[in-house]
């Protein structure tokens, strides 16, 4: 079976990563690595393709920057020329980019079978790109592999096939157990930046509804300052978010926040895990924030992982309510060890499912 994979996000490297390694270890499965070039630079790109083993992609199409329409559209041309080369089997799809959207579009026009990982996520917010990235992946797709119950009744409730809906868990929890052992061993990010554990609070910042709204960043960033004039706050800084700062004239040098580049996977493994509190838009990092039984603040007016919040160790919060959240969230407790997210199998799981598939068809 020839499985084509389409990434081109942070995010897709880490959780393809865990799907790859299934698949080198496969009999009777050849995998295809297309990165789109979304995400390039060394520190968001290259770095996760070293640390984490992932093979070279055999194509990278470069293409990167622009509005949604520009970058998608070079992508659905550049992709549908590597399928039509390619002829794979089945399409693998992570989550809700711009590279899933035109993977999704290639490969439906040419009737090859999608599979979506990280199916079923809503945050019923359709001013959001990755909300309509995901839907109409969702609706392209023959395999839907949902992390949660929540992702599950929210296909089901679209009218979506209930026999295309897999429940896995999630692959970003596979990853965290992957390599949390190896962050251990190689990661220094803590020395270097001379960081005791549970003595500072770590940020990420970079989604479009924070980042491309200047009063919004503004109040953000105005409240991060206020809470890093007590407490030592650590910034690796989204190179979007950096744009939007440079934009606003904001005052780097003055700042009390330690803003540091983009880690990789394993230094950021280390940063989350010793961190007291987590103050993130990121989708991920939510995620790991509870493997790492952190609590986490989302810098958002709503989440896809509702559970983190049923569950109490996440909280919404705007600029203005930061503080008062910031306090709540230092009296979590997290009491006993619960299995949001499966158990750690899922990349395993759905390797088998496609090939069981690939060999009855
Ligand atoms: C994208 C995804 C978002 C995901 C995030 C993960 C879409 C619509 N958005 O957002 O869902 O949460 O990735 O991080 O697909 N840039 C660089 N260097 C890089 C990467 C980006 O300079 O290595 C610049 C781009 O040129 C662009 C800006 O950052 O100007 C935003 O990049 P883009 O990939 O369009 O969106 P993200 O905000 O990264
Ligand atoms: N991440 C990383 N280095 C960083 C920031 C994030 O390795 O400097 C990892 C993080 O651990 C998580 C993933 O990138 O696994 C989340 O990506 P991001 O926040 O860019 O996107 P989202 O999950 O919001 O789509």
């Amino acid at each position: 079976m020839k499985i084509l994979t389409v990434i081109g996000a942070r995010p897709q490297f880490i959780k393809a990563a865990t799907i790859s390694h299934v698949i080198i270890k496969t009999e009777g499965i050849h995998e295809v690595l297309v990165h789109t070039g979304q995400h390039f630079d060394e520190t968001m790109s290259a770095v996760f393709f070293e640390e984490l083993g992932i093979p070279e992609p055999t194509y990278n199409l470069g293409i990167s920057g622009g509005y949604h329409g520009a970058q998608t559209g070079k992508m659905l041309i550049g992709i549908e020329e590597v399928l039509l080369k390619e002829k794979p089997d089945i399409v693998i799809l992570y989550g809700d980019t711009n590279s899933t959207l035109a993977g999704a579009l290639a490969a439906v026009k040419l009737h090859i079978p999608v599979a979506h990982i990280e199916a079923g996520l809503r945050s019923f917010n359709k001013k959001m790109p990755e909300e309509v990235n995901r839907i109409i992946t969702d609706h392209s797709s023959s395999f839907l592999f949902t992390p949660t119950p929540t992702a599950t009744q929210n296909l089901l409730r679209e009218g979506l096939d209930e026999d295309c809906i897999v429940e896995v868990g999630d692959v970003m929890f596979d990853a965290t157990l992957r390599y949390s052992a190896l962050a251990e061993t190689l990661s220094l990010v803590l020395s270097s930046f001379n960081l005791k554990p549970k003595g500072y609070i770590l940020t990420t910042i970079h989604r479009a509804e924070n980042t491309d709204d200047p009063e919004k960043l503004q109040n953000i960033f105005a409240s991060l300052e206020k809470i890093a004039q007590n407490e030592k706050l650590v910034l690796p800084l989204h190179p979007r978010t950096a744009q939007s700062l440079k934009k606003i004239g904001y005052s780097f040098n003055n700042s009390p926040i330690t803003f540091i580049d983009p880690v990789g996977y394993l230094d950021m493994l280390m940063l989350e895990k010793h961190a007291s509190i987590i103050i993130t838009d990121s989708g991920g990092v939510q995620k790991e924030a509870y493997f790492q039984k952190v609590p986490c603040i989302t810098l958002r007016e709503e989440t896809e992982w509702t559970e983190l919040i049923v569950n109490g160790n996440n909280f919404l919060a705007g600029a203005d309510d930061l503080q008062i959240v910031l306090k709540k969230a230092k009296t979590v407790i997290f009491e006993k060890d619960q299995e949001l997210y499966g158990d750690g199998n899922a990349a395993t799981r759905i390797v088998e499912i496609l090939l069981r598939s690939f060999e009855e068809s």
